[in-house]
């Protein structure tokens, strides 16, 4: 099976003759590079750069990183030990972004049901699945986008935080997939755009996307979603996700938070969109979630130019998390979900 490629849900990754390429998110939108990644150690390094980043692309990422990783063990009696050691390496890159070790320990089965079969059937084993998950997580994202459409009203200027397109996941994105949809049903007038500080991920990478689909948007400060809701100018929110715990409380970008409670002030209806690998029901509510912190020169530096005096020492994490009762829908492959969100998120995963 082949990578999906269509104009509205390009993929940020390809698995191509001899490995794995990336588009190098950090280069955006000046250069469109691809870089080849043939160990999972390049893997590792391009998570933690974040040449792939959001969380369902960075889970797919270590997927075929996994492969990456057993392709080259000869000795079956390696096996284990090489899984091991290749699992924990790719895990160990982002904490917060659940997706990354749900799909290591979905590749934990795939490993344990071909093991016996030599190193070869590993490999093989894994690559089809990795391949399968990059396609599964388009299917579900235009899932999520169907059901995402139907909350919005024509002519709704429709905000956003960071970026959660395309680029994001496997492709077509989640919350940005949400607002590509409601677009082609006629019901955006306009995306408000967060810049995203500190690493710009609205202003470099949302942007780009946007305008390739030919989205009308508006770029603003992080800070101006309080006089956009005041003066009315937002019809709606929708945001991404990098772990729902169990009660609906939500781990995103660092920024989120604020918008959501400045949408509560102001009467705006707030969603998150985000697949069901995104819930992890064995985190009970938001104070469990773990909260990745990043270097402070991503804050006191911009592109390389130092913008805080020397020695200035910055706090730089990069999510926070957004109380559910914040939350008026968590928009998934199979449905939009609502408060009590412990019950209704049970339901999603089958539970009476
Ligand atoms: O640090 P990033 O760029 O990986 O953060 C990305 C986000 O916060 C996204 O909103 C989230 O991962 C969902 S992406 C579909």
């Amino acid at each position: 099976m082949s990578e999906p490629r269509s104009p509205d849900a390009f993929s940020p990754m390809r698995w191509e003759g001899p490995g794995l390429q990336l588009l190098e998110q950090t280069k955006l939108p000046a250069e469109e590079v691809w870089i080849d990644c043939d160990t999972p150690e390049q893997v590792a390094d391009a998570i933690r750069r974040l040449a792939v980043r959001g969380a369902p692309a960075i889970g797919v990422a270590a997927a075929y990183g996994l492969v990456l990783g057993m392709r080259t063990v000869r000795d079956p009696g390696r096996l284990r030990a090489r899984f091991e050691e290749v699992s924990e390496l790719l895990g160990s890159t982002r904490p917060t972004a659940v997706n990354l070790r749900w799909a290591l320990g979905r590749g934990r089965e795939v490993f344990e049901r071909s093991v016996d079969q030599g190193p070869e059937a590993v490999t093989a084993a894994l690559l089809a699945w990795a391949r399968e998950l990059h396609a599964e997580d388009v299917r579900i994202n235009r899932r999520i986008g169907e059901h995402g459409a139907t909350l919005f009203a024509g002519g709704s200027r429709v905000l956003t935080h960071c970026n959660t397109g395309s680029l994001a996941t496997a492709g077509y994105g989640t919350a940005l997939g949400v607002i590509q949809s409601a677009w082609r049903d006629g019901k955006v007038e306009r995306v408000w755009v967060d810049e995203t500080r500190p690493l710009l991920q609205g202003a470099r990478l949302t942007a780009w996307e946007l305008k390739k689909l030919g989205i009308p948007f508006r770029l603003v400060t992080d800070n101006s979603a309080g006089i956009l809701m005041a003066r009315g100018l937002v019809d709606g929110i929708v945001v991404g996700a990098d772990r729902i715990a169990a009660n609906g409380d939500t781990a995103n970008k660092i920024g989120t938070y604020t918008v959501a409670v400045l949408a509560h002030r102001h009467g705006v209806p707030f969603y998150v969109a985000a697949p069901l690998s995104t819930i992890d029901r064995a985190t009970p509510n938001g104070a469990a979630i773990p909260i990745e912190e990043r270097k402070s020169s991503e804050i006191t530096e911009v592109f390389g130019t130092r913008i805080a005096p020397d020695e200035t020492e910055a706090l730089n994490f990069a999510f926070d998390v957004t109380p559910a009762e914040l939350i008026t829908g968590i928009i998934t492959e199979v449905g939009v979900l609502r408060p009590p969100y412990e019950r209704s998120i049970a339901g999603a995963f089958g539970e009476p």
